[in-house]
């Protein structure tokens, strides 16, 4: 199967050695991805985003044309003049919102919406998409209801008062954000699906004892919830496309006594993806999820070269280790996958 080389439209890197661990991965399979800025201190300035770009250029193996389109962290006083600059300066693809404390590094996420409502309105204006990890903080709504409840409180009525900017609701894991994207018709609001996500659902979490490894954030739900994804993914229609969220964490940072969030899947994403297409008999939509309807959302041309996957076995690594001495666990880690990306 030959599709348009794909993008991955949410992707955590990390810095230094991991960065350099985990980056190959990526750039051998996709032309682009959404840089998430989750960083310790993080990317909240031209400046920075700049740097983490260029160090994010040297960690590329030679002769890689991947291009990394880097996003602003919004904080409750962040400053409209800058992000508008650097998006104007093609530095700024977009913009992510984290609900205060909601996951990984979001300690500077936004409080509260209406301590950012002036760069909203910017940002619908000058057509700058905003990313939202969609999950309430409020420790009295259950962790499975934490995404259903924020459409609610949250993501309606936001955009409601901003009914010209562009949405990406990100790593959805439920059937209701899936229902909510599909009968959007104004083709403003798009949404991210991982491979994990189409896979694991949340009795995997606990199968035969916890496994930290498929924790992340929006955890796994219910069966029921994983199906809906995987006919939102599989429809091929305009909102849905991919997003691995692969989210690398130190093994010892992931089996502790409070593990981190973030599945790893970087190393064989788009497998994962070509498998759960094959599954479900809708190989004819893989390229519309994976190469195409991402670029109309964020409004670029779709990459001009190709990738092949092939039906034929693949072993998942089984570690992946990093320079400095650490190891990240991939997703299905040793594991066999029925489809392999041709390396040409
Ligand atoms: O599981 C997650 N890991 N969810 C997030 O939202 C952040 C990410 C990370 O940065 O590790
Ligand atoms: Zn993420």
């Amino acid at each position: 199967m030959t599709i348009r080389r794909p993008d991955d439209w949410h992707l955590h890197l990390r810095e230094g050695a991991m960065l350099k661990a985990v980056l190959p991965y990526t750039a051998a399979q996709f032309g682009r991805a959404i840089i998430m800025p989750n960083l310790k201190p993080p990317v909240t300035t031209v400046e920075q985003a700049k740097r983490y770009a260029a160090a994010i250029r040297d960690a590329l193996p030679e002769g890689s044309t991947f291009q990394p389109l880097m996003t602003c962290y919004l904080t409750d006083g962040a400053d409209a003049d800058e992000i508008a600059r650097g998006h104007e300066e093609g530095v700024f693809t977009a913009v992510k919102l984290y609900p205060a404390h909601a996951t990984t590094n979001s300690a500077h996420g936004v409080t509260d919406l209406g301590n950012v409502a002036g760069v909203l309105e910017r940002m619908e204006r000058i057509g700058m998409p905003l990313l939202i990890h969609g999950e309430v903080t409020d420790p009295e709504v259950d962790i499975f209801d934490r995404e259903a409840v924020f459409i609610e409180r949250v993501l309606s009525p936001l955009l409601a008062r901003h009914p010209g900017l562009k949405v990406v609701f990100e790593h959805i894991t439920t059937e209701e954000a899936a229902d909510f994207v599909a009968a959007d018709t104004s083709g403003r609001l798009g949404a991210t699906i991982t491979a994990h996500h189409l896979v694991i659902n949340r009795s995997h979490i606990f199968a035969g004892g916890i496994r930290p490894h498929l924790y992340c954030l929006p955890i796994a739900k219910r069966e029921r919830h994983r199906l809906a994804l995987r006919r939102a993914a599989i429809s091929g229609t305009g909102p849905f496309f991919l997003g691995t969220d692969s989210a690398p964490h130190a093994v010892t940072a992931k089996e502790s006594a409070c593990g981190c969030a973030g599945v790893f899947t970087a190393p064989t994403a788009m497998e994962v993806y070509a498998q759960v297409f094959a599954e479900d008999g809708a190989l004819d939509q893989f390229e519309a999820f994976a190469s195409l309807n991402g670029p109309r959302f964020y409004g670029l041309a779709p990459n001009e070269g190709t990738i092949t996957l092939e039906r034929a076995p693949v072993t998942v690594p089984e570690i992946v280790l990093a320079e400095d001495g650490e190891a990240v666990l991939p997703f299905q880690s040793g594991e066999t996958l029925n489809w392999r990306l041709k390396t040409s």
